[in-house]
């Protein structure tokens, strides 16, 4: 196979390297073009751009593939738990059992928040944004612990296993402390013993004279909903953490700035908007035509949410597992959810219609994660922040690259300009 391509402008032939991954991923670099020629190549959106070579996670979003670490999605979920996953995806192999025990241990031991940060949790109003308050707190992290959040990467790299199990612990930890201050309920103190699920269910609902005890079925759903979001390439807030990872920003303020990118409806906040259009739905007792006509409108307000991916042009792999746990965890847990039924009859219906199947639009991993997360007893203004739970491994695996990268640079894309030309500036009396 050819290593070269070339490429041709105004009669000048340029070659350009080509790349290949080890899944037999293609690329041509450009890095070089804008200096031998003055042309950049745009792409608006990134959604034709490798934006880095990474070893962490491989998806084929026309196969409906996702391999973490070369292990596949389905795999994973089936045999695995959380925290087993994290480690996975951060250090690049499945841990042995003393590697295991150790990294459990490091996440129970940093697992309580400062007396302090509490009360920064408790400046903000009861009906904050919980990704708001998420993202505000864990920018704070460097500032509690500035030893490890040196804005050096070599410095930083040095303490960053415990760093890492900082971030997982505690992200956990204040996701449970916010929906206690959102309940105007006390905050309940992790608990040493308690595995990292059951120890998050423990926070959220121990009330006063009646300690929280593990069902076995919630911790599994909980432990499946966290592993299948622990990472996903280069979506809009792992992009974010590496880009700001990339200027040398530690791994605290790399990661709150993806918990922010993940806040929005298109990325992690699709999974609240899923509930609200299945509720409305159920409100009005339709059987969903309406917002499936609404969405063939092209109007990007009005998108059928839970379907469609950036990168998935079929079935997202995680959608067809987190689907069929609903069915499992519902019955398990003896609850019949209208919801359910409706997001299936939807399903079904839009698998139908040549506007989603033309398009390749399939349900994605938040079309039925709401349902497992409303099954848990989560209300619907925190699933956003569960998401963020989950996704934690992901930013610290990637920040990790960045930082460990000794030919990385800052991330810098260019524009094309399209403003106003060279023009005089205009004293305020002869304006119009
Ligand atoms: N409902 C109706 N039409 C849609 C939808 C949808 N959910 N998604 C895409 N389309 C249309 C889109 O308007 C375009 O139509 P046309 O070709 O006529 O202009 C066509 O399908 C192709 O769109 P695309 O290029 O695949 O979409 P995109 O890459 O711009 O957007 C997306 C991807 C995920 C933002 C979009 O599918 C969407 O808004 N989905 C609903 C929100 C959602 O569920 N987001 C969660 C994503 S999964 C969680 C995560 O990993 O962040």
């Amino acid at each position: 196979m050819s290593t070269t391509a070339s490429l041709k402008i105004e009669d000048k032939e340029y070659p350009l390297p080509i790349m290949i991954g080890t899944e037999g991923e293609k690329a041509v670099d450009t890095r070089a073009l804008r200096a031998a020629s003055g042309y950049i190549a745009y792409d608006q959106g990134y959604g034709n751009t490798g934006s880095c070579e990474s070893q962490i996670t491989y998806l084929d979003g026309d196969n409906g593939i996702l391999r973490h670490r070369g292990y596949p999605i389905d795999q994973l979920a089936h045999y695995s738990e959380f925290v087993e996953i994290a480690y996975l995806v951060i250090y690049g192999e499945l841990p042995n059992a003393t590697q295991r025990r150790d990294f459990g241990l490091l996440l129970r031991r940093n697992a309580a928040v400062e007396m302090q940060m509490q009360k920064i949790l408790e400046g903000f109003p009861t009906s904050a944004s919980p990704m708001a308050m998420l993202a505000a707190m864990v920018a704070a992290l460097p500032a509690y612990y500035p030893e490890l959040a040196s804005n050096n990467f070599e410095k930083d790299l040095k303490s960053f296993d415990l760093a890492a199990a900082i971030a997982i612990s505690k992200i956990r930890t204040i996701v449970a402390m916010i929906y206690r201050y959102q309940k105007g309920l006390p905050f309940v103190f992790p608990k040493y013993d308690l595995p990292f699920c059951d120890n998050f269910l423990h926070m959220m609902y121990t009330i006063p004279y009646q300690e929280y005890q593990p069902v076995p079925e919630v911790t599994k759903a909980l432990n499946l909903l966290l592993l299948l979001h622990a990472d996903h390439e280069q979506n809009c807030s792992t992009s974010t953490v590496r880009m700001v990872g990339s200027s040398q920003a530690n791994l605290f303020t790399s990661i709150s700035a993806g918990i922010s990118a993940l806040s929005g409806p298109l990325h992690g906040g699709a999974n609240v908007a899923v509930m609200q259009m299945l509720q409305s739905i159920h409100d009005e007792g339709d059987d969903g035509s309406r917002f499936i006509a609404a969405a063939k409108s092209g109007s990007k307000t009005n998108r059928l949410m839970g379907f469609g991916h950036a990168v998935y042009r079929n079935f997202d792999p995680r959608a067809k597992i987190i689907g069929d746990a609903c069915d499992t965890v519902l019955t398990r847990l003896g609850i019949d959810d209208p919801l359910l039924k409706i997001a299936k009859n939807l399903e079904q219906a839009a698998l139908k219609d040549d506007y989603f199947v033309s398009r390749r639009l399939y349900p994605n991993v938040d079309f039925y994660s709401g349902i497992i997360m409303r099954a848990i007893g989560i209300p619907m203004n925190m699933f956003t922040t569960m998401f963020a739970i989950g996704r934690a491994p992901g930013y610290i695996a990637n920040w990790k690259e960045v930082a460990s990268n000794p030919k990385g640079r800052i991330y810098r894309p260019r524009q094309i300009y399209v403003g106003p030309v060279k023009r005089d500036y205009v004293p305020m009396s002869q304006r119009p």
